[in-house]
């Protein structure tokens, strides 16, 4: 255990403390989110970003060749040997200059960061590595969380390689893809399917968590998102330390934009970076709470008093007028976001904005990410759809360097893909034509031809 980190309430007018060794979902005493703090100054923290490079050499250490605790000098909640690793955080960040004609920006400036690429295929590794590790220090032998499906396969994997605790997993019923379910099954998660979507699952889980004593590791669970932070670092780290001036991210949960503003909070105060990227979260349209409280009813932090009463009302509206989240970016099909308080956090330092986009445009940037290789699923292709949105509207300028998380992997979800290139007419009226989805301008249609030599011949060459 760290003596120089605690946690700590994100709310200025409460600011308690705890130990870390503390287990909490909020605050004790206010009820809002928590973070870990640390006491930098008696703390060894590199002077510059470019000393973490001293650690390239060290990966024969497992937590060295860790993406996330390489920067453990960022996270230090644990002792670096205590720190769990399953071998997350060894992603890519790619400069798609195919892709970046459909965003409409200049190809030299454009990036996608494939954190589909993690041991579990999606970007909840980072944070899962920091949950396990805190659940390790607390002696946690169960760990829950409700999930749309990666973040359920991801704690099912660190289960059940690392054998520290036991699985359990809500999911809503029919609301998963069977990628990621195939894994928590695979894996030998308790999975525990509820008559409801996401929303209720969450909302139980905190429950049952709390009555049973089993480790929550949603993004409620500050150590979660200690270790997603390590994302931007590794971003900062391939673009040779210099800060791009977007970053683009779907808004689920929004662990991850909460995480990439605290980040960003503590580079500046390091005296890390002088330039901090603006961050755009992108809703899909069917799930679109963080969009219309922010961009319609301009909720904003405000120092930590933002309008408790506006989002409550928000809340009892969608509840009396039985509004439920409904996306095909089924990771995303989120209406009631736990971390929206931190979130706002992260849009005020970042100047950040946010966006919604439709099912088409999900689909028909999707399509474009995979022609550009490694690929993504649903809710990942939100980012460019989003950008695209952005630059067409002269918020984000043609020649700016912008990065878009790609937060799950391609095969997470092959039915949407299948769906959309035309193969299988059931997949098609199910995932399509069901959601207005009418046009599939970028679709590959694979050809039917006779088992004929000539014909087979005559096929490929047309
Ligand atoms: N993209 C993917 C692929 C996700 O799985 C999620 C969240 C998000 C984006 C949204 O991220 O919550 O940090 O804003 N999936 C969670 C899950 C909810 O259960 O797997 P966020």
């Amino acid at each position: 255990m760290s003596e120089h980190a605690f946690q700590e309430c994100i709310n200025p007018q409460c600011a308690k403390t705890y130990a870390i060794d503390e287990i909490h979902h909020a605050c004790p005493s206010c009820g809002e989110l928590l973070d870990v703090s640390y006491d930098w100054d008696k703390l060894n923290v590199p002077k510059n970003l470019s000393d973490f490079e001293k650690y390239w050499s060290e990966r024969n250490v497992p937590q060295r060749l860790s993406g996330v605790w390489r920067f453990h000098d960022l996270t230090p909640f644990a002792p670096l040997d205590q720190c769990v690793t399953v071998g997350e955080g060894q992603t890519l960040l790619q400069n798609a200059q195919g892709i970046a004609p459909f965003v409409g920006v200049n190809p030299a400036n454009f990036y996608l960061q494939y954190e589909g690429l993690n041991p579990s295929g999606s970007f909840k590794d980072n944070g899962m590595a920091g949950a396990f590790t805190h659940g390790k220090l607390v002696g946690a032998k169960r760990a829950a969380c409700a999930s749309t499906g990666n973040t359920s396969a991801s704690l099912a994997m660190y289960c059940a390689v690392t054998k520290l605790m036991k699985a359990v997993i809500f999911i809503g019923s029919g609301k998963i893809a069977y990628g990621k379910l195939s894994q928590a099954l695979d894996y030998g998660a308790k999975t525990v399917q509820i008559d409801g979507d996401f929303d209720d699952a969450m909302a139980r889980v905190q429950e049952v968590s709390k009555r049973l004593g089993i480790y929550l590791v949603n993004s409620v669970n500050p150590f979660r998102l200690e270790g997603q932070k390590s994302i931007m670092f590794r971003v900062l780290e391939q673009l040779r330390w210099n800060p791009p001036d977007w970053i683009v991210v779907p808004g689920g949960n929004l662990g991850n934009s909460s995480s990439f503003g605290k980040a960003f909070i503590e580079l500046r105060q390091l005296g890390l970076i002088k330039k901090v990227p603006r961050i755009a979260i992108i809703n899909a349209a069917g799930a679109n709470t963080l969009y219309r409280l922010v961009e319609k009813d301009s909720l904003r932090w405000n120092g930590g008093n933002y309008d408790k009463t506006l989002v409550r009302k928000f809340y009892s509206d969608m509840t009396a007028e039985g509004r439920r989240a409904s996306t095909i970016a089924s990771a995303i099909e989120i209406n009631r976001p736990v971390n929206l308080s931190k979130c706002l956090r992260a849009l005020d330092f970042t100047r950040g904005v946010v966006r919604e986009v439709s099912e088409q445009g999900i689909l028909d940037a999707k399509a474009q990410i995979g022609a550009g290789g490694f690929g993504c699923e649903p809710a990942s292709a939100a980012s460019v759809a989003g950008a695209k949105r952005l630059v067409a509207e002269g918020v984000i300028g043609r020649d700016e360097r912008v990065v878009c998380i790609l937060t799950g992997h391609q095969l997470k979800d092959p039915n949407a893909t299948v769906a959309y290139h035309g193969m299988d007419a059931e997949l098609y009226e199910k995932y399509l034509k069901n959601r207005g989805v009418t046009e599939t301008p970028y679709a590959n249609r694979p050809i039917s031809v006779a088992n004929d030599l000539d014909k087979i011949v005559a096929a490929i060459e047309n």
